[in-house]
């Protein structure tokens, strides 16, 4: 389809069903190229040099709140406010707009959680065409200069980063572009011929609205690696854009999107992290429109900032990222998160825009879902299959055709005919469900949410001002304004038990189609001019609909427990902070080995960006996996945070026991080996909701020092303990693993076997299992036995993995709570434990934030890996007690202690005395 000419017309066939098969069977090449995006095709005719920015440093003012001074553009005379503020723990955030715009600009305003606590700058030096401020006590300084306008950042007199300093920095002012004419600014023109269709869609983009974009360049120096920025099923490590590429951020449903391309998929986190080993720090530009952001690597001269004036050093070359940002509209609102470790940056990130919202145990269990599990009958054969299998499992999902009609909260009313009935038969079995809904409400005025919702106004708006209506799964659909607190209110209360008729507490949500997908519209998504709440454009808001929508959704679970129950929500589309609302998936990707491949560098750029409740398809969503795609599929997506199988309409069914007996004992070990790690993963998720951590790390998150890892893309960490290297290609015999750090032991998570780190080495492979290993200096909290659910296992015995350090010593950690509600937090109903290895004890304390919870957590066995000498004998001492022996093993070979027959209480103190007779 071309450009715009007006709103859809409602489609007359409501035939779901020929709308569904022509949107799997047509061919989705109709997403813009770069060079089909106006905005960004305007401002790349401005090229670096000279900025046409000068700062009037005459305007200089500095208060509690940040300095702040104008800024004009040369030629227009336009002025424009530069607010520099320093906020504590590290970041730095700088915002420009117009003085007086001709319509007032969008600014993103839901995502971040609470306005940080600023600090003071004090000002170092102040000439008449430069200022240099302090921050955090000089230890950074930014050198503000005003001719031309650049702003750099500099530690111990050193640029890290800095800003305008080629001349990019954009801003379109507002002048209106009218159908057929071409848009101006200063600077730069558009073109002047016929080729402006084809080249800026300008009706579609623009239509009778100012032009509004900005953008803005960054140079990170000593920097060779960036990373950020999802989605895109591309590199972890972001790649040099050459002189066609570019990483688009743009919400869009993308069916079996191709792979290593830099094309917008459903989801935008526009948080850039750059990394070397002496510092890692983050750029996050807060805009929700359409974005696109460019990466160069080069190398360059370093300059050095003394307190005089700034020199550039003729002999040293360093290496340094040159990153350009341009938005469709809103302000240039940027943060700069100095690190300077890459847990710094996390913190600084999870001030501003929160932490993972800590998910319910169920939640990390195994999903099995596939569209459609297609009656109640199914359902229940589904079900027992896991249990005539012995393959645990704890949700089975519900695609749109468990609807009526594709009506959301609704039921067919012939396949779905008693589902309280089903959700008692899985809530007995410790199992539950999850339905989906998503945000395309059917044109039916006999359906009561969509009359409901037409008659309080709480559709998107076209730009008649009427509903707007665009083609979804069930035909004609209109599109809830999720931007409008009040819609998301009503939304939310949809979800009361109440009000859902046929939902239960066992009913959780899924969130899909929230770029949103409108078929027939250009890019399968809202026309830009749509019109939402505040009379904002779509354009404005686009890359936030997900994240409202999760919002919202999260927000009626909580609601409907009376604020009781931690919420489970899946959505596709999403924006930063949207780990705060529950867990995202990586969307249509396909059943090919490629697509197993990327998938673990799209999880990584997700966990970097905030989201670590992030999983990919398992077997992959389109077409039909071959039977070791998908069994090394389930063993890699066992070391995933979000474990859920799914499958489309008309492939071939897929539940794990329908690929022979050999494949559902793979598919069974690889699942029940995710369930004895449940306690060591629900602690992962913990930290990552206290303290930011992420759960799936790259490299070189946990081997910041050692440059060899920063480019590892095919294995990863699961929290700091444990190393996974999945098979991603068929028919291997090998694999060369990389065992990061000098000084690291690795032992096998299966045999034990130690291997000593800072090398590659080829290790066998078979069908069997994936690599994995433990990291030395760790202990891993584990599961004994496995039940047919997470809801078996709450009081299933635990076993300690303790994997040496070369120092003979280890750390871990245990916590337990009940699992799903609020209680950890409102009433700190939990038991946190602490475990340490040292000088041949073991020992079990409160862990410094502890709370109170009861809960038998008997633990069985011990595992003590790279213990040297055989002990002569191994005591309990537990405060109160009588000394207690303990029966062991050792094998000499691989220097295993074992201890099986315990029953310590792990939430007790109590020491376990290794004794060597010499
Ligand atoms: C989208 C989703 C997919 C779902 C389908 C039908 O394609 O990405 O997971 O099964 O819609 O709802």
């Amino acid at each position: 389809m071309s450009s715009m000419e007006s709103a859809p017309l409602p489609p007359q066939a409501s035939e779901a069903d020929d709308i569904i098969q022509g949107v799997l069977t047509e061919n989705k090449s109709k997403f813009k190229t770069p060079n089909q995006i106006g905005f960004y095709r305007r401002q790349k005719l401005l090229l670096p040099g000279q900025s046409l920015y000068h700062a009037q440093l005459d305007t200089f003012k500095i208060d509690d709140a940040g300095a702040s001074l104008k800024i004009i553009h040369q030629d227009t005379n336009v002025p424009y406010q530069l607010q520099v503020i320093a906020l504590k723990g590290g970041i730095v955030r700088l915002k420009i707009k117009e003085f007086s715009p001709l319509k007032t600009r969008y600014e993103v305003s839901d995502v971040l959680i609470k306005e940080t606590a600023t600090e003071r700058f004090s000002v170092s030096k102040q000439e008449s065409d430069n200022v240099v401020l302090d921050y955090q006590n000089g230890l950074y300084k930014l050198h503000i200069a005003a001719h031309p306008f650049s702003v750099t950042v500099t530690q111990e007199e050193k640029a890290l980063l800095s800003i305008n300093s080629q001349g990019l920095l954009y801003f379109e002012s507002g002048v209106s572009s009218p159908p057929g004419s071409v848009a101006t600014e200063g600077d730069i023109d558009a073109p002047q011929d016929s080729s402006k269709e084809e080249f800026g869609l300008w009706k579609e983009e623009s239509g009778d609205r100012s032009l509004t974009s900005v953008g803005l360049d960054f140079s990170l120096h000593g920097f060779e690696h960036v990373y950020g920025i999802p989605e895109h099923a591309d590199t972890h490590r972001l790649q040099d854009c050459g002189d066609s590429e570019v990483y688009r951020l743009y919400n869009l449903d993308v069916f079996g999107y191709s792979v290593c391309n830099k094309m917008g998929i459903y989801g935008s986190v526009p948080l850039l992290l750059a990394h070397k080993p002496s510092h890692t720090c983050g750029i996050f530009w807060l805009n929700s429109s359409e974005t696109m952001v460019e990466t160069h690597y080069k190398a360059a001269l370093q300059t050095e900032f003394s307190q005089a004036a700034p020199v550039t050093r003729k002999k040293k070359a360093v290496p340094m990222v040159d990153v350009r940002w341009m938005s469709e509209s809103g302000i240039v609102d940027v943060f700069l998160l100095l690190g300077p470790a890459p847990q710094d940056v996390f913190n600084q990130y999870a001030q501003l825009t929160g932490t993972q919202a800590f998910p319910t145990r169920f939640s990390l269990g195994y999903h099995q879902c596939r569209w459609n599990y297609e009656d109640e009958a199914d359902v229940e054969a589904v079900d027992s299959g896991f249990d005539e299998h012995h393959i645990p499992y704890d949700v089975i999902w519900l695609d749109i055709e468990h609807t009526d009609g594709k009506r959301y909260f609704t039921w067919d009313p012939v396949k779905f005919s008693d589902p309280l009935q089903m959700q008692k038969k899985l809530q007995e079995k410790k199992r539950k469900l999850v339905v989906i809904s998503d945000p395309h409400i059917k044109v039916d005025p006999n359906y009561s949410l969509y009359a409901e919702a037409k008659e309080k106004g709480f559709f998107v708006k076209d730009r008649n001002g009427e509903d707007f209506v665009g083609t979804c799964w069930p035909g004609s659909s209109s599109y809830l304004d999720f931007t409008n607190p009040a819609v998301r209110d009503w939304y939310s209360s949809q979800f009361a038990l109440d009000a859902y008729k046929g939902s239960t507490d066992a009913l959780f949500v899924w969130n899909d189609m929230n770029e949103p997908s409108v078929f027939e519209s250009p890019e399968m998504t809202m026309p830009k001019y749509a019109v939402h709440h505040l009379s904002w454009e779509h354009r404005d808001v686009h890359n936030l609909y997900g994240f409202y929508q999760q919002m919202s959704t999260s927000e009626g679970l909580i609601r409907r427990s009376g604020g009781q129950e931690r919420p489970f929500v899946l959505t596709r589309s999403f924006f930063a902070g949207s780990q705060r609302y529950g867990a995202v998936w990586t969307g249509d990707n396909k059943a090919e080995w490629e697509y197993l491949k990327i998938s673990i560098p799209m999880l990584l750029s997700l966990s970097v960006a905030g989201i670590s409740f992030c999983g990919a398809d398992i077997g992959g969503f389109v077409g039909d996996p071959e039977p070791e795609l998908l069994v090394r599929w389930y063993q890699a997506g066992s070391f995933q945070p979000f474990f859920r199988a799914h499958a489309i309409r008309d492939s071939k069914r897929r539940e794990p026991w329908l690929f022979g007996e050999g494949n559902t004992l793979l598919i069974r070990n690889s699942i029940e080996e995710r369930y004895t790690l449940l306690p060591y993963l629900y602690l992962l998720f913990y930290r990552a909701h206290v303290s930011a951590e992420l759960v799936m790390r790259p490299f070189w998150v946990e081997f910041p020092k050692n440059p060899e890892t920063f480019g590892v893309e095919t294995q990863y960490m699961l929290g700091s303990a444990l190393m996974v290297a999945p098979v991603l290609v068929p028919g291997v015999s090998s694999l060369d693993v990389l065992f990061p750090g000098p000084k690291e032991l690795w032992y096998n998570f299966r045999n034990y076997k130690c291997i000593k780190g800072q090398r590659k080495q080829k290790v066998g492979v078979t069908l069997d299992e994936i690599p994995v290993y433990q990291r030395g200096g760790s202990i891993i909290p584990m599961h004994t036995a496995v039940g047919k659910s997470t809801g078996w296992m709450e009081e299933t015995p635990y076993k300690l993995h303790v994997a040496l350090n070369s120092k003979g010593s280890a750390s871990g950690e245990l916590y337990v709570d009940d699992g799903h509600s609020f209680k950890y937090q409102h009433d700190r109903m939990f038991i946190y434990r602490h475990f340490t290895f040292q000088k041949n004890v073991l020992s079990c304390k409160s862990a410094k934030n502890t709370g109170h919870f009861s809960r038998e957590c008997i633990l069985k066995k011990v595992l003590v890996m790279g213990l040297k000498k055989m002990p002569s004998e191994v005591n309990i001492i537990s405060p109160g007690k009588e000394k207690t022996q303990v029966t062991f093993t050792y094998s000499h070979k691989l220097g295993l202690l074992t201890m099986e027959s315990l029953s310590l209480d792990a939430s007790a103190d109590w020491e376990i005395h290794i004794v060597s007779s010499c």
